[in-house]
């Protein structure tokens, strides 16, 4: 598969089968992530990956409520990866120092694509949730106040399939020399 055809393949998958998820294979998945790029090289995060069935339920009751249901397909995920914001005092002060803006939050975005399009390339279905009650996660996960969490990634074999990508077209994105 090549890159174009990967990135083609990459979808937000919500719903999986009740089928293990190889630690083996997670690990390759951080590794392609621990290999991302980040602003001043902060590499501001870390990861819990919970396949815990039990703690993992408890997280993916934190991304839906009865009002914004949508994440509920989260329940059917086996493995749930929660990304940490590490350091974000550091690098969103850099950032926004310099420019006004927070390099960290983007630092995440791209790690958390280099990991799904990794578990993507070892069979897996992936979702980025950015919705869920960070405060309860941290609870959960008993991570110290000074951290975040930015991003949790639904990892799991699909049950469902590939769906056609919506996207603009390229003549309304593509600028050369404006
Ligand atoms: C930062 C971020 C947060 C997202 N949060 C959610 C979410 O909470 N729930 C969900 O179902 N999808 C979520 N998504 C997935 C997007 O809806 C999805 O990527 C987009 O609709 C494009 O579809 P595709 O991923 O299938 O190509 C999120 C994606 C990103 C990048």
């Amino acid at each position: 598969m090549d890159f174009l055809e990967l990135c083609e393949k990459r979808y937000s998958c919500r719903k999986y089968l009740e089928k293990e998820v190889e630690r083996e294979k997670i690990e390759r998945c951080l590794e392609a992530s621990r290999l991302a790029p980040s602003a001043v090289n902060a590499q501001p995060w870390s990861f819990i990956v919970i396949d815990d069935p039990i703690l993992k339920e408890s997280i993916a009751k934190e991304t839906f409520d009865k009002v914004a249901s949508f994440n509920k397909f989260s329940l059917t995920a086996p493995v749930l990866v929660a990304i940490v914001n590490e350091n974000p005092l550091t690098t969103s002060f850099l950032g926004r120092f310099a420019h006004g803006r927070d390099f960290s939050l983007i630092d995440t975005g791209i790690v958390a694509s280099y990991f799904c399009l990794k578990a993507t390339e070892e069979g897996f279905g992936t979702c980025i949730l950015g919705w869920f009650s960070e405060k309860n996660v941290k609870k959960i996960l008993k991570i110290p106040k000074n951290k975040s969490v930015s991003l949790i990634i639904a990892v799991g074999y699909p049950a469902d399939s590939h769906k056609k990508k919506i996207r603009k077209p390229i003549e309304k994105i593509r600028n050369y020399n404006i």
